[in-house]
Parts: C-alpha cells; structure tokens; sequence
C-alpha cells in the first residue's frame, strides 16, 4: 500500500480542571493514497479528535502519526505550520468562516497563506465558488448564506489551494440530497488524484457508497474497517 496516513496506537486524554476524558484509546489506522476514507460512530467516539491529530492540528499523547511520511508531532512549529498550509484542507463542522470577509474573501485564505497576491487569489476562489454552486454569491457575508451555502463556502476554502489531504468533520450535515451528492462527487473528482488522500467524518448514509473504505469508530477505538462496496451489498 502507498501509505498516506499511518496511525500507530494513537491515544488522546483531555484534561479539563482535574476531569480526565480519553478520547482515543489505541488507535490503528493506515489511509492510501488515492483513497476515500469515511469515519463513522456514534457523538463523542473520538471521530473529530482522529482527525484534529492526522490533520496536526492536535497533537496525541501517545503513538506515532505520519502524514505523508512526515512526523507533525516532531516537527518544529513554523516548519509544521507551513507543511500544513500548502498540504491540508480542512472542513470544520462549524465551518469557522470569518464572519466579516466575503465568501470568495474566505476562500482566498489559504492562498494567501500560500503567498498568492490577492487579486489572483480572489479570481481563484470564485471559480472554486462556482464549482461548489456559489457563483453567484461570491461577494456575501458568512450571515448573508444559508447553513448550507456557508458549508459550501467552507468546503470550497478546503479545496482552493489543491491540497494533498482534505479532511471533512460532516461535509454534507447541513445540505439537501442534491447539494450533497454534488459536493461528493466535487470532493471525489479532486480527491481521486493518485497523491491525494480524502478523510471524511459522516453520519450521512446517504453518503456512504462514496467511500472506498469504512471505518467504525467506538469510544475511542477503530473497531472495524469495511470496504464500502462490500457494506453496501
Ligand atoms: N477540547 C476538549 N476538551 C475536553 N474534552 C473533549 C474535548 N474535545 C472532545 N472532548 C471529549 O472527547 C471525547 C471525543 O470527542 P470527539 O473527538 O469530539 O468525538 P466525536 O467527534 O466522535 O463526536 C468526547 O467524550 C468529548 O466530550
Ligand atoms: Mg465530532
């Protein structure tokens, strides 16, 4: 296998004044590159933490995670902050748009961050707009959309800059049965590239035979991995 992700015994412990939760209690997960891997389980199995710590966001308190043969944990921050910038798209499930910049201005970000002059940077984010179905809107505030347009706009900011990874925490939770189909089908046209790699958090079955694999999370472990072709028969 062409590894993308490799997770070794992953644990992860919140520590809230005192108050011990263990989010991820050994977790085993190898991701190909190419692939599409979904991520189920019920609230709180540790399904956005997995995600946080693949994507360097967080960092475990235990076990090894490379992201493209790269260890984040060991990485020095500024090094880690770029690495990030250029090789990682990120959908929030409370989509964290920047309430007082236009949707193609929140698109731009992460070419701007990538050092692309803003005017370049603001054409591109509009046909990325246009190919998530927001044409239209490019110059509306956060609150000026819908739920789902504002999820829309957020996914978009995720594929912008062509990212190696793109990791989605419920990219479909808040659209209609057409609007996630479409955003699927954008997601799997941008991910299937031969060195990009999907990872999507979802308890949209309506979704699920987008997946190549599946995987079923439970209070803090993985404990099956499903080829989706399979699961759906
Ligand atoms: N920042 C945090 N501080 C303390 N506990 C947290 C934090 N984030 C998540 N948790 C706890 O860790 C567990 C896993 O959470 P999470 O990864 O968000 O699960 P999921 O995304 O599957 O709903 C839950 O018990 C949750 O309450
Ligand atoms: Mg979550």
């Amino acid at each position: 296998m062409n590894t993308a992700v490799h997770c070794r015994n992953l644990v992860k412990v919140y520590d809230t004044d005192g108050q011990k939760v263990t989010a991820l209690s050994g977790v085993n997960l190898d991701i190909a590159l190419g692939e599409l891997m979904m991520l189920v389980g019920p609230s709180g199995c540790g399904k956005t933490t997995l995600i946080s710590i693949i994507a360097g966001i967080l960092d475990q308190d235990e076990g090894a995670c490379e992201l493209f043969g790269e260890d984040l944990l060991a990485m020095r921050s500024y090094d880690k902050l770029n690495f990030r910038a250029k090789n990682i798209g990120f959908v929030f499930q409370a989509y964290n748009l920047l309430p007082s910049l236009s949707a193609a201005e929140n698109v731009s970000i992460p070419l701007i961050i990538n050092g692309m002059r803003r005017g370049p940077a603001e054409r591109k984010a509009a046909e990325m707009l246009a190919r998530v179905g927001l044409g239209e809107r490019t110059t509306s505030l956060p609150a000026q959309l819908s739920g789902g347009q504002q999820q829309r706009v957020a996914i978009a900011r995720a594929l912008v800059h062509s990212p190696r990874l793109i990791v989605c925490d419920e990219p479909t939770s808040a659209l209609d049965h057409q609007s996630g189909h479409n955003v699927m089908n954008l997601l799997k046209e941008v991910a299937l590239q031969h060195d990009r790699v999907l990872v999507i958090v979802t308890h949209d079955a309506r979704i699920f035979s987008f997946a190549d694999r599946i995987a079923e999370m439970d209070d803090g472990h993985i404990v099956s991995i499903t080829d989706a072709a399979t699961m759906l028969k």
